[in-house]
């Protein structure tokens, strides 16, 4: 019903892998004053789920679990409108067909909501303000995302060869042309980033987006649909899909939500780290495009990770992927022991690097030792050769991921 283009492209939010507030009881009141003021402001919170670090260890991210069995369906959280950080547009219940006013709208709110005085800022203003700095990779210091297009195998501002296909982060330009926001002021930026990497459709939803991500054990959703309800009379709403036992945690996916429709397909792996910042959980789904190469990999129950190819592999592309394989030794073994103050990048960027590292390196390895029968067919496919009939559920201009041509190597 939208042209959705934009909007797609910052669908769903993150969690709260990347939250490592300086010490836990901060995150801890952080968290509770956000619940009472939900409450208090006409929300509901349900008391049978507590915000706490995975195994109760403080150095593990945070995540929401069950303190008590949950019925399927059963309401676990409804986020007033007037909490809901949206344009004023939106708010004033008008609906463009051009992004910008509303993505524009979106960051000036989520600024405005981080930057208010002591006496007016929200528990939620305070809750972003607490988010680490700069956390995906299109807003990484410029050695660290040159040191992030080498492991791709690439130049930066240039090109490169695995995925994610390109890193530059469009929103924090449009946020500059279209917007006129400074890009040159640090909290502008970090607005625009937790736009980015928080957001549900254009809304900054408190509660809703501090739910971890896992394509495989994703065991809530939302109870009214963003696209289509009247928000301001039901609120935000979510959902359980099952029965939930009191200890498991409760988990969205920002993917292949119940309304995530066009990210559906082509949305894998790296799609998740370069818009959310942190490496997601098999099942993983991963493109390479310069081998033609398309898998979903799952964890066993017996802890083996199965390669499934969506699209038969080739002999040429496989041979591709093992020369990929090489070069991240080579440069594993070039960068591995130096310091990410040498080369100018921040802890956390580095930290975040190396984990893709390990998830593309795994991803790769166990693409090119499948036993999986080898034919030639895809490289005799077009563009689309990335497309399964009947599995995609692709807008008209959501795909970015690089298309080769048959012939081209
Ligand atoms: C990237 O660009 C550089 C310089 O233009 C070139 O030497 C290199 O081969 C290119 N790499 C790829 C993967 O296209
Ligand atoms: C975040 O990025 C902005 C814009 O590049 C920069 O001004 C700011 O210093 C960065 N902050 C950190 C902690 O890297």
């Amino acid at each position: 019903m939208h042209a959705r283009r934009f909007a797609a492209s910052i669908t769903l939010l993150l969690s709260n892998h990347r939250i490592h507030a300086s010490n836990s009881e901060d995150a801890d009141t952080l968290t509770s004053n956000l619940i009472q003021w939900v409450r208090g402001s006409g929300g509901f919170v349900s008391d049978k789920i507590a915000f706490r670090h995975i195994n109760d260890d403080p150095t593990a991210p945070r995540g929401v679990f069950a303190v008590q069995d949950i019925d399927d369906g059963e309401t676990l959280a409804i986020i007033p409108w007037d909490l809901i950080i949206k344009s004023p547009e939106r708010a004033a219940g008008k609906v463009h067909d051009r992004w910008s006013h509303d993505d524009c709208g979106v960051i000036e709110e989520t600024l405005k909501a981080m930057t208010a005085s002591e006496d007016d800022i929200t528990p939620y203003g305070k809750y972003l303000l607490s988010q680490p700095l700069n956390y995906t990779v299109g807003f990484w210091t410029e050695a660290g995302q040159d040191l992030f297009v080498r492991l791709t195998g690439g130049i930066l501002y240039e090109n490169n060869t695995l995925p994610p296909t390109d890193i530059d982060d469009q929103l924090i330009w449009e946020f500059e042309k279209v917007c006129d926001g400074d890009v040159t002021d640090p909290m502008n930026v970090q607005a625009a980033m937790l736009v980015r990497a928080r957001s549900d459709y254009e809304y900054m939803v408190p509660i809703y987006d501090m739910f971890n991500h896992d394509n495989g054990k994703y065991n809530i959703q939302h109870k009214f649909n963003p696209y289509t309800s009247p928000l301001e009379e039901t609120g935000y709403g979510v959902i359980t899909t099952r029965k939930i036992n009191a200890g498991e945690e409760l988990y969205n996916s920002y993917n292949r939500c119940n309304i995530c429709d066009g990210y559906f397909d082509w949305f894998g792996t790296p799609e998740v780290f370069q818009h959310y910042g942190f490496v997601e959980n098999y099942p993983q789904r991963w493109l390479f495009d310069l081998a033609r190469v398309k898998v979903e990999l799952t964890a066993q129950d017996d802890g083996q990770v199965k390669v499934k190819f969506l699209v038969p592999p080739s002999k040429r592309g496989i041979d591709v992927l093992s020369k990929e394989l090489l070069r991240l030794n080579d440069f594993a073994n070039k960068y591995q022991h130096k310091s990410y103050a040498e080369l100018g990048m921040r802890g956390l960027e580095w930290n975040s690097m190396w984990e893709y590292y390990d998830a593309i390196y795994a991803a790769l390895t166990y693409i090119t030792e499948s036993t999986e029968p080898l034919v030639d067919d895809v490289w005799a496919l077009g563009d689309d050769w990335w497309v399964q009939e009947g599995t995609t559920k692709e807008g008209e201009d959501d795909h970015t991921v690089r298309k080769t041509s048959g012939d081209e190597l």
